[in-house]
């Protein structure tokens, strides 16, 4: 076995040596003949924004959804917060407080915003000798203090979510995710692909605050303009193997770009 180089965080809190949320150990996906990640080494912190970027094929998706407990590795650990697990069921996944955003959002476009947040985890009114009902007025009071912890003006109640902008489409996904109080680290998958420049503009400020507020975001993204807005630190896969971690403020966005095309890191660095 080599001696692997500790990775340090470097988030907000980065003057304090942090344990990582995630520490992922030769983790190797082969499907068939074809290996789409291999012996990929990487520590996610609490309190941290991590990009992942790389060509199409590189192996990003494949990569999330292992942590997600969508698909199961070929071998290599997961540990949480210093546990093994056995990433084997989503359901796992959140057990232990990973939470995904996926790319189409798995909204119903003919609730409203707040049956959307509480769809499957409704809460009921039970009033003596009647029937359950739901309380419609406790989802509604909980959808809009979950909206203000986000910083965000809560979107019109009334109407259903296919009537709504796409970045408010986004915070209502976020918002469903954060009513888990459990969630630890958030990875989102292209959130802003399909927004225009004001409504990325909103989520990439919602990405901020929750890593303000101590959650750790794992977030994939073609668009390196918005990872180097948000970013704390940048993993580069090329052809399945991590070509390296660096600190955004340490690398130039022409550097990541020769280290997405040619799998390598730039000299001058090492990864962090
Ligand atoms: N279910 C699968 N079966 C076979 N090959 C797959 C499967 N999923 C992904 N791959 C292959 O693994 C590689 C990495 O894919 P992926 O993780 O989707 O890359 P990215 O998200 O970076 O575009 C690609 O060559 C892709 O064709
Ligand atoms: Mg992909």
């Amino acid at each position: 076995m080599s001696v692997r180089q500790e990775m340090q965080p470097a988030g907000a809190g980065s003057a304090a040596i942090a344990a990582p949320l995630v520490s992922i150990r030769g983790l190797t996906k082969q499907y068939g003949g074809h290996v789409a990640n291999s012996n990929i080494d990487l520590d996610i912190f609490p309190n941290e924004v991590m990009a992942l970027v790389g060509d199409n094929g590189a192996g990003k998706s494949t990569f999330i959804k292992m942590i997600s407990g969508v698909v199961t590795p070929t071998s290599g650990t997961i540990r949480i917060a210093g546990e093994p697990v056995f990433m084997t069921a989503p359901s796992i996944a959140r057990e232990k407080g990973i939470e995904t955003l996926h790319q189409n959002l798995a909204l119903v476009d003919v609730f409203t915003p707040q049956e959307n947040i509480f769809m499957g985890r409704e809460i009921q009114r039970r009033v003596l000798g009647a029937i359950p009902s739901l309380d419609h007025a406790e989802m509604r009071r909980q959808t809009i203090s979950l909206f203000e912890e986000l910083g965000l003006k809560a979107p019109d109640m009334t109407k259903m979510v296919r009537a709504l902008s796409g970045g408010q489409r986004q915070a209502i996904g976020i918002a469903r995710l954060l009513l888990d109080r459990n969630v630890k680290l958030i990875i989102m998958d292209e959130p802003m692909a399909a927004l225009g420049v004001e409504e990325s503009r909103l989520v990439l400020e919602l990405i901020e605050r929750l890593r303000d507020k101590g959650y750790a975001v794992f977030i994939i993204s073609h668009n390196l303009e918005h990872v180097f807005q948000i970013a704390d630190r940048i993993a580069v896969l090329k052809t399945g193997r991590m070509v390296g971690t660096v600190r955004r403020a340490d690398v130039e966005h022409d550097e990541v770009v020769s280290m997405i095309v040619g799998g390598r890191m730039p000299q001058r660095l090492t990864s962090h």
